[in-house]
């Protein structure tokens, strides 16, 4: 729609606002046909009637990933209006940590961190160790450096937000997408499978509060993978090594996921062990769904509501956090994945999860 500049004459604002009114009467939202009309528009939420009363109400964090550069204007407003739980996006990880061997940078951390508390929302850390984020400098280390490494790394961040985080994922990723060993890692490489148990155990040294979890992808429902993410998760518990939790990520399409009872399977196996659970990295793609804008956006919001549903029903699973909120700002390239549209407008998704989180 175009922005009209509304006159100080009362009749030439209201012939504006009927201009608009004519105007999108047709208009059908960007390039679409009369056959498929703007969906209804959810109304903007007051504060009452917003994710974090409602997850407070279900005693459960509702979480978005941020970056810093972002938290102002209405990013901000929204941030601190809906969630209660924060993760970092990329700016807790090795590479933005520790850029350079010994030389530590928590400038955008703390940034995120100082928001939150400030918010009342407590923080994720995410993450001490994925292959996604590693800085190039280890490479080249010695296995004995490397192991020098890896556990000055973990201890001087942990140390450095000691007091400030609810819960650390401690390891990312660290299962093969085949599920049938570990992903091949330079961790790996360097120190051999144990690198999993030795990183939980240098995390709660440093940090003894801070609840530490296993994080990946691709094991939400029943799966090889999510067999294998299950087994190393028992086997770390019975080896005595502090774990607490498990994070699904959850990067789903809306016309391709795990079945609901297969995700609640899934999860409460993981609880049975004693582990909680968090939906830690939500989005739902949605351009493989054939169909008019409406349909997508339906099949969209009946996959978080479902999603949030199972974490509702499951007494496990403490926090949903999604992995940002506007598709303004979404790793997806090229698609519409999050609750809030471009122009930070909530969608049906974000209606789904509201109901979802209401009991509804
Ligand atoms: C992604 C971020 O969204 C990107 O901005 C960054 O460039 C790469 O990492 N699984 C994870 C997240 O655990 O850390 C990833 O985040 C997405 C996949």
């Amino acid at each position: 729609m175009r922005i009209l500049r509304l006159g100080s004459d009362p009749r030439s604002a209201a012939a504006a606002i009927l201009a608009v009114a004519v105007q999108c009467w047709a208009c059908g939202g960007g390039n679409s046909s009369p056959v498929n009309p703007t969906p209804t528009p959810t109304p903007t939420p007051t504060p009452s009637d917003t994710l974090k009363a409602a997850a407070t109400s279900a005693n459960r964090l509702v979480g978005t990933a941020v970056q810093s550069r972002l938290l102002t204007g209405q990013y901000d407003t929204v941030v601190g209006r809906e969630f209660t739980y924060i993760t970092a996006e990329y700016e807790m990880k090795w590479n933005i940590h520790e850029p350079s061997s010994g030389f530590f940078d928590f400038a955008a951390g703390d940034a995120i961190v100082g928001y939150a508390l400030s918010h009342g929302q407590r923080v994720k850390g995410h993450t001490f160790i994925w292959h996604g984020a590693t800085p190039s400098w280890v490479n080249s280390l010695s296995p004995a450096d490397f192991r020098i490494a890896f556990e000055r790394h973990i201890r001087t961040v942990a140390e450095h937000y000691r007091g400030r985080i609810h819960a650390w994922d401690v390891v990312n990723e660290a299962v093969a997408d085949d599920g049938l060993g570990l992903r091949d890692t330079v961790f790996r490489q360097k120190l051999g499978d144990s690198y999993i148990a030795d990183a939980f155990r240098i995390a709660r040294a440093a940090d003894p509060a801070a609840r530490l979890f296993y994080n990946d992808y691709g094991g939400e429902g029943l799966s090889q993978k999510a067999n294998r993410i299950y087994d190393l998760v028992r086997e770390l518990l019975a080896a005595g090594v502090p774990i607490d939790g498990v994070g699904l990520q959850m990067h789903i399409s809306a016309n391709s996921r795990p079945p609901n009872a297969s995700i609640a399977s899934n999860m409460r196996r993981l609880a049975e062990l004693g582990l909680a659970v968090h939906i830690s990295e939500m989005d739902v793609r949605v351009n493989g769904v054939s169909g008019s804008p409406q349909v997508r956006l339906e099949a969209q919001r009946l996959a978080y509501y479902d999603v949030v549903k199972l974490c509702i029903g499951e007494p496990g699973c403490e926090a949903v956090t999604f992995w940002g909120f506007t598709d303004a700002h979404t790793w997806i390239n090229g698609d519409t994945p999050l609750l809030f549209d471009a122009q930070y407008a909530p969608k049906p998704a974000y209606t789904g999860v509201l109901d979802a989180l209401r009991g509804r």
